[in-house]
């Protein structure tokens, strides 16, 4: 049965104090919103529809700078949860599958929580995920007859009895697309919200024959963000299960609390991470390598057999090959660095591209950057760039090429050359003693008040 994907993320989040639409907060460098989309692309929905109202734009554009495929429509007034649905309908026309209704600030439904619905969904018109709760939280409540799912109560509309079931409605709903609407037509907001219940589908099934189910998942999986501390608490939740995985497919992180991964890190087998270490968003770090203490990583691949760090940055586009050695307080963006070559200390190296086994000494910068422009700099394989050179972009280092230590390199230097490109050393015999007594001449007098 094909999907439709329909994402609810209308709503204010008054209680995040916040200018960003809620569903934008970020966990793990990617929006809420993203992360809601990514477990029901798991499904391969064949349309996806975003309900947004709040924010407009800032989520029309998220929704669609992730998946340029996304439909996102306006719900002008958030009139419940069943309204929001509703105004999915143009968006839904002539699809005939099943559609799952997924919040868009509920992150972490597993892919095979969303499976066992697909399944439960043969024999019912209706599928609710549900979760075990504590009494005292303001969930709806799932009213079971064995298998069937009589009725959801919500907490204001319930009675002392009811609230007492502590099976709880996450708000994941799956519901056979034939039906949808003309369920949500027969809805009304006759109720302690004045809301328009998505919730009510199911007793208004019910009563016209359809049967509903709901299937029961882990508590962590469902839960929702509505202030900071609740998007910390998040955030704590995807990092522990992230590292988690990581470990389990073979990956050792010395301090696993220490490390900071995104919601797309890829580590190979093998690879060591060391305690403090930051993944931002689209890194791979291929199997065998080690990244060391206080580095930093975005946007940037690592082959095998390489090691970064302690204290690198690895910025977007940084692409290091097999074996490449990126040592101590050394920024790379946007360069190539080939197999087997070393940038070990103190260096920047962007808008680059540095030949196979070729070393940078300490302190080389790349003069990318003239105040207007970026230009790019080119070393070619087993080239020795002396320490604290500046390669003035755009310049080109042949191959086997060698600068002198603090050269400033403006012109290309030719394959097995050496440029030197600083002033000559002049030499004065005795000077420096001349100077010292001098020096200590002029302490002395004005240490007696004299000139
Ligand atoms: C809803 C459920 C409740 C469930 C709870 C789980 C209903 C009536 N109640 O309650 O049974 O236990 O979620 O968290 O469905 N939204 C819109 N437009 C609207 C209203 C809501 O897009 O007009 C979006 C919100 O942005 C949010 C989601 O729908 O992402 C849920 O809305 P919310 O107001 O938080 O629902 P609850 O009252 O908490
Ligand atoms: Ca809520």
């Amino acid at each position: 049965m094909s999907i439709a994907l329909v994402i609810l993320a209308a709503g204010k989040g008054t209680r995040m104090n916040s200018d960003l639409p809620k569903v934008l907060h970020e966990i793990a460098g990617a929006p809420m919103l993203v992360h809601a989309m990514k477990a029901g692309a798991t499904l391969e929905p064949e349309r996806q529809v975003i309900v947004a109202g709040h924010g407009f734009d800032a989520v029309d554009a998220a929704a669609k700078a992730y998946d340029p495929e996304a439909v996102v429509v306006l719900q002008e007034e958030q009139k419940g949860t069943g309204h929001a649905v509703m105004v999915t309908r143009d968006a839904l026309d002539g699809f005939t599958g099943d559609v799952l209704v997924l919040y868009g600030d509920t992150p972490f439904i597993q892919p095979e929580t969303l499976e066992r619905m697909v399944a439960a969904r043969k024999d019912h018109a209706v599928v609710v995920l549900g979760f075990q709760a504590d009494p005292s939280e303001k969930y709806g409540r799932l009213v079971m007859q064995g298998e069937t799912l009589e009725t959801i109560v919500e907490f204001a509309d319930a009675t002392n009895e009811v609230r007492d079931i502590t099976f709880c409605n996450s708000g994941v709903m799956l519901i056979r697309g034939e039906v949808l609407f003309d369920l949500l037509d027969a809805t009304t907001n006759q109720n302690a919200s004045g809301e328009y219940y998505l919730t009510d589908l199911v007793e208004i099934a019910r009563e016209k024959g359809l049967s509903s189910t709901a299937i029961s998942c882990d508590a962590t999986e469902t839960m929702g963000v509505n202030s900071r501390v609740h998007l910390a608490e998040a955030e704590a939740a995807f990092q522990e299960r992230a590292r988690t995985n990581l470990m389990v497919d073979g990956v050792t992180l010395i301090d696993p609390s220490s490390v900071y991964l995104s919601h797309d890190t890829i580590i190979g087998r093998d690879t060591v991470i060391e305690p403090n270490v930051f993944f931002g968003p689209d890194v791979t770090v291929e199997s065998g390598t080690r990244i060391r203490a206080f580095s930093h990583l975005e946007g940037a691949h690592v082959s095998r057999g390489g090691t970064v760090g302690p204290y690198a940055r690895l910025r977007p586009g940084a692409e290091l090959a097999e074996d490449v050695h990126i040592g101590n307080f050394v920024e790379i963006k946007n360069a190539i660095i080939d197999e087997g070559a070393k940038v070990n200390h103190l260096s920047y190296i962007g808008d680059a591209s540095v030949g196979e086994k070729s070393n940078i000494g300490a302190g080389t910068i790349t003069c990318n950057y003239d105040g207007v422009m970026k230009h790019k700099t080119t070393i070619g394989k087993r080239a020795f760039i002396g320490s604290n050179t500046m390669l003035v972009a755009p310049v080109t280092i042949g191959d086997e090429a060698m600068t002198g230590s603090g050269s400033v390199i403006t012109k290309d230097v030719e394959e097995g050359a050496l440029a030197l490109a600083r002033a000559p050393q002049v030499s004065k015999p005795g000077m420096a003693r001349k100077l010292f007594e001098m020096l200590k001449l002029k302490k002395k007098n004005l240490s007696k008040g004299l000139n």
